[in-house]
């Protein structure tokens, strides 16, 4: 059967392994728009301030639980911001009681609410160790932030000044690259055997850098890092459809109001929960993928954190373009959902 005879798909329910769920009236309204689909989140600590001890893991979690609609289940892991004042202890504490299932290394100022970030690796150093000793993962914003670099350099750069030698200091940490946008990362989780493994946002896999600047300036496309040239998105639908465990779905939904994006000094983020599956669909269909879908958005994030797949499914349905909202409500303004400029045929069924 070629992928246009499929017209429908039933998959383990997927888990998405970066996500910002935000505080407050923003969690709210947000958070439905994951647990409809997705079992389980890696929830992302830039909050303002950020989530940096278990004590404040928890408290976060308890909130996010609090604002799951009643016939809803959804499974919030949650991260801990990663500082040079944080404290191997409690970090080893949290994840042990079950509270914190990784640590977030933002490099200091690589994007949203990263004031708190790493500056200097080596203080960071003892908790990087104590990580490895104890098999926790961390995740990795995978960009520098030395203004002199090219934006669209980044990555490739932080690849090779900060994460090469990183993981010959602690081989034995498991990293994820979080959304990773070049050839550069894909062909470096690729040739690496051991400990490491990339997530690749929903965005990356349909956009360029041409659907940000070509044509008028688009400020619902930008987000960081930054989509690069054609070749790399190639690259990363590849990556992704590739079947390779190394690789997993992270959309890294990342919703801002729309009068914060759109300004003269615009937030980064892009809001992809709402419709990811449906758009996913479209990318592996499109690819004569389809098939692989499961192991990108439901099978290789579990395995790569130790975790059972989920035991529920969702079918996906080929039919008549699906509507989603334009945007969602929230007290404090409409978060635009992504238009990813085709339609969305794959409806989504939760079993
Ligand atoms: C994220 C956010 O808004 O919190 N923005 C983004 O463009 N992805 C931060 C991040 O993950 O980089
Ligand atoms: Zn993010």
């Amino acid at each position: 059967m070629t992928d246009k005879q499929i017209t429908e798909l039933t998959i383990r329910r997927p888990d998405d392994w970066h996500l910002h769920l935000r505080d407050g009236a923003m969690l709210q309204a947000v958070l439905p728009e994951t647990a409809r689909h997705f079992g389980r989140a890696i929830i992302m600590p830039n909050l303002v301030p950020p989530v940096v001890t278990g004590d404040q893991a928890t408290a976060y979690r308890n909130r996010i639980m609090a604002a799951l609609p009643r016939d809803m289940t959804f499974t919030p892991l949650m991260t801990l911001y990663l500082t040079e004042n944080t404290d191997p202890d409690d970090v080893a504490a949290a994840h042990a009681a079950g509270i914190a299932t990784a640590v977030k290394l933002y490099p200091a100022g690589a994007t949203t609410n990263s004031a708190s970030g790493v500056t200097d690796f080596e203080k960071v150093r003892p908790v990087l160790d104590r990580m490895a000793k104890i098999g926790m993962p961390l995740c990795v914003h995978g960009e520098v932030t030395n203004h002199e670099i090219d934006i669209f350099d980044r990555e490739a750069v932080f690849i090779d000044k900060i994460l090469r030698p990183l993981r010959k200091k602690v081989p034995d940490l498991r990293i994820i690259m979080e959304h990773v946008t070049t050839q550069d990362a894909v062909d470096y989780v690729r040739d690496t055997p051991k400990n490491l493994g990339a997530t690749i946002t929903t965005h990356h896999l349909i956009i360029n850098r041409n659907h940000i600047l070509a044509g008028g300036i688009k400020p619902h496309f930008y987000c960081l890092p930054v989509a690069k040239r054609e070749a790399h998105r190639v690259a990363l639908v590849q990556a992704a459809i590739s079947g390779d465990k190394r690789f997993f779905l992270g959309t890294d939904s990342a919703p801002h109001t729309d009068p914060l994006k759109l300004q003269a000094c615009g937030c980064a983020g892009i809001f992809t929960a709402p419709n990811t599956m449906s758009c996913l669909a479209e990318v592996f269909e499109a690819a004569s993928a389809l098939p692989k879908l499961e192991a990108f958005a439901s099978l290789n994030g579990p395995r790569f954190y130790g975790l059972e797949p989920n035991e529920a499914t969702i079918t996906l349905t080929k039919g008549d373009p699906v509507a989603y909202p334009s945007y969602v409500p929230t007290a404090d303004g409409p978060v635009t959902v992504f238009d990813p400029g085709f339609d969305l045929h794959w409806s989504v069924t939760s079993n």
